[in-house]
């Protein structure tokens, strides 16, 4: 693997994981185990709608002082800045986030806030903080995002028209609870859209420059779980076993991305997200096979253990023999799951990947991607593939 001349790195995961069929039951003693007295909970309508908030609520009694749920599909700035501004007035000392990507992120933003005070806006960027934030316990709904164990919240600021990344290692959550239970009602679609988040994070972390041993180990054991169990999920959502093991696929991929970084894959799925709204999961799973190509010839290395996670690369085969096969089973994987394949079945038109292709090459994601990005024709063309 080409991994730096000296081969040194750091590797930072904070998060304390606890995984188990009805272990957010115990969201109460894990609070308080990180010192909580006063959770603020930050959800979303559907999950409040799915019901998965009341017993949450209920158990943390008296220790709640506030439910806010005012959170869209990609959260905003604002919704930070609200969501800081209603803990702060409620005394909130600890933050419980229940939901997928856009409620952690939002709650990640509210814990720099309540710590540091200000706005958002003052914050964005990497590692400006110089001391622990706010105590952050997550409670994932989704398999996906990986955001329980990462340092960074993806922000959508409209002033901007683009999503602003914080990155900061003072502000990691500090605890996560998978409970499989807390997943079985995700709907198909976004079962599929979520893994194909994780699965893009578990390879973009080998194919990433900063990859390292140990960020590899993770990104590999999480193709194989969610090569074997994603597709189980998909087929019956209630299936807690398969459930489990794509949350911690999903979790394990978080921390690899995490630390190694990502690529065009998350460049494109962002720049396409904040111009014509496209999911993120989705834009990932439509765009990962083709940006694999894009990049073949500068890691065959990596996509060669994408073959061997998926257990396809046969005798014989060298890794550029071996990394073509893990494509062409990534395509094959995204329909046997039911996964668009085109940007145009979500309603996304010639003019919106002209504007998103200019935009990635301005994404910070780009930076770690194997084959140097220099025009934004380059993009538009894997745009153009998938449109
Ligand atoms: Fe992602």
């Amino acid at each position: 693997m080409a991994y730096d001349q000296d081969l040194s790195f750091n590797y930072f995961g904070p998060t304390k994981i606890v995984f188990g069929i009805d272990s957010s039951k115990d969201v109460e003693i894990e609070m308080s185990s990180l010192g909580g007295t006063k959770a603020v909970v930050v959800t979303d309508q559907g999950i409040i709608q799915a019901g998965l908030i009341d017993h949450i609520v209920k158990i943390l009694g008296s220790k709640c002082v506030g439910v806010f749920s005012d959170i869209p599909q990609d959260t905003g700035v604002e919704v930070v800045d609200e969501g800081a501004a209603f803990a702060k007035k409620n005394g909130a000392d600890i933050v419980v986030s229940v939901g997928g990507g856009s409620v952690i992120d939002t709650a990640k933003g509210m814990c720099i806030l309540l710590t540091e005070g200000g706005n958002l806006r003052d914050f964005n960027g990497v590692q400006l903080l110089s001391r622990p934030q706010t105590a952050h316990l997550v409670i994932p709904t989704t398999a996906g995002t990986g955001s329980e164990v990462t340092n960074a919240a993806v922000i959508m600021d409209k002033e901007l028209g683009q999503k602003r990344l914080v990155v900061e290692n003072f502000n990691v959550p500090r605890l996560a609870i998978l409970d499989p239970k807390m997943t079985v009602k995700l709907p198909q679609l976004l079962t599929v859209g979520t893994g194909m988040d994780a699965m893009t994070h578990a390879v973009e972390s080998l194919h990433a420059l900063p990859h390292e041993p140990i960020t590899d180990a993770l990104g590999i054991h999480a193709l194989r779980l969610l090569y074997q169990y994603l597709p189980v999920c998909v087929e019956d959502g209630t299936d807690l076993l398969a459930r489990g093991q794509v949350q911690i696929a999903a979790t394990m991929a978080g921390w690899a991305f995490g630390l190694a970084g990502v690529g065009n894959v998350h460049a494109l799925a962002h720049s396409i997200g904040a111009v014509a709204h496209v999911p993120h999961g989705l834009a990932n799973g439509i765009l990962l096979a083709d940006c694999m190509e894009f990049n073949l010839e500068s890691c065959p290395d990596a996509y060669a253990l994408v073959a061997e996670s998926f257990g396809i690369r046969e005798k014989g085969m060298d890794d550029l023999d071996a990394a073509k096969a893990a494509i062409a089973a990534m395509r094959a994987f995204t329909k046997k799951i039911g996964h668009p394949q085109r940007l145009s079945e979500l309603k996304v038109k010639e003019d919106d990947i002209v504007k998103a292709a200019e935009l990635s090459l301005g994404d910070g994601a780009i930076i770690n991607n194997p084959r140097l990005v220099l025009e934004a024709s380059e993009m538009l063309e894997i745009y153009k593939k998938v449109l």
